[in-house]
């Protein structure tokens, strides 16, 4: 009998997706308006503890948009953490502004408080009221944390040292739904935060996207832009220039049936991560994904190190071994200061993330892996 196929990671539909969604097509109420898109907004604004929820199209029109309402200008630098999937980076790009990459911690590899720190102290100036960059001249206005593989970034001393200068904090949240922080929900913590309900995140809507908030004028704001700044909707008036951002009902019908099941999911992933924690702990060569004592982690994407001296195999050779038994795996993203796509833009060594790029292995962790198909990838690892 020839082995399954184990994808590293798949969505998971088993409750009412279908129900929700066909009501949609049978009621026609498929597109950018209808009772789907509000309830989907009050479930994750209830969810992370937020007053206001608005829904968009994905993730990265999410958080394009937050920059737009948290003030963030042409020619502003923002800091963002160099490893990250590259979305919150292009964002940065299309406000027109300017990223500043920050190196990740070795534990848990989230943006490093203290490169944050450091930067705004000791590379940056205040004078009239706001900070600049020293060496550019730019103005520094924001900071995007990146909560990556749904383990929350170390955000108290990021929070205190924005509000020292006045720097608005953007959570890219969209690995984080369901995860917390000193039992505080991620998305919620600073001033404006937003979720991806892409096909590999915890929940899916296909292709979604969530800004949260408690800004009143922020969340307004955001729905004006979202829906194309329509100030008239019969004579179609635009008070300026806006963006057709605005998740369609038929999508949301089938977050709202995500929703439901969010905890089950997030139960399941640390299940999951616990039993590879023990299983590979002793594994020489193999470091297991760990979790902050304040992390409520969701690892929602469970990641190796490999240790490729005493593994005798890198990370990549790994990858290929496992592929030739139908076990999907792949390394973490390269660091977008080293990306072709920002090579221009920061010179800068980031030895943490650059080593973590070369180390790491994200292995199969999909809610609905089965118990013999995680023996087998762990079979697979240790054999
Ligand atoms: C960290 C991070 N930011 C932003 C995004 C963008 O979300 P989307 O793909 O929904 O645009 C993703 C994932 O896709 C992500 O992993």
């Amino acid at each position: 009998m020839t082995a399954e196929f184990i994808p590293l990671i798949e969505p998971e539909i088993r409750g009412n997706e279908l129900k929700y969604v066909r009501e949609c097509l049978e009621t026609g109420w498929v597109s950018s308006a209808g009772a789907y898109v509000d309830r989907f907004e009050q479930m994750v604004a209830q969810q992370t503890g937020s007053r206001h929820a608005i829904a968009t199209v994905n993730g990265t029109s999410a958080l394009h948009v937050a920059l737009l309402v948290a003030g963030v200008q042409p020619d502003d630098e923002v800091l963002v953490s160099t490893l990250t999937f590259i979305a919150p980076v292009n964002a940065i790009r299309y406000v027109g502004a300017w990223p500043v990459f920050v190196d990740a911690e070795p534990d848990f590899w989230q943006m490093d408080p203290e490169r944050v720190i450091e930067f705004l102290e000791k590379e940056c100036r205040w004078t009239e009221g706001a900070l600049y960059n020293r060496h550019t001249k730019r103005r520094v206005t924001a900071i995007i944390p990146v909560h990556i593989l749904g383990h929350p970034v170390d955000l108290d001393p990021i929070l205190a040292v924005a509000r020292k200068f006045g720097l608005k904090v953007i959570e890219d949240a969209t690995e984080g739904l369901g995860a917390t922080y000193k039992d505080r929900p991620l998305g919620s913590l600073a001033d404006i935060g937003c979720f991806s309900f892409n096909g590999n995140k915890i929940i899916t809507t296909g292709g979604g996207g969530m800004i949260v908030t408690d800004n009143e004028e922020w969340a307004r704001k955001s729905k004006y832009l979202t829906t194309q700044a329509k100030d008239d909707p019969i004579e179609y008036i635009h008070g300026e220039i806006g963006y057709n951002y605005r998740l369609p009902n038929l999508l949301a019908a089938m977050g709202c049936a995500q929703m439901e099941q969010l905890v089950e999911f997030v139960a399941t992933k640390r299940q999951i991560a616990a039993c590879y924690s023990q299983k590979l702990a002793n594994v020489p060569g193999i470091v297991p994904m760990k979790a902050a004592p304040w992390a409520g982690s969701t690892y929602w994407m469970y990641t190796i190190l490999i240790e490729e001296d005493v593994y005798r195999m890198d990370s990549r050779q790994l990858m290929r071994k496992l592929g030739s038994q139908k076990i999907q795996s792949r390394p973490l993203w390269q660091p977008i200061h080293k990306s072709p796509a920002y090579a221009s833009t920061n010179i800068v060594d980031l030895p943490v993330a650059e080593g973590l790029f070369r180390r790491a292995l994200s292995i199969p962790c999909s809610v609905g892996l089965s118990d013999p198909g995680q023996d087998r990838v762990i079979t697979a690892l240790t054999s």
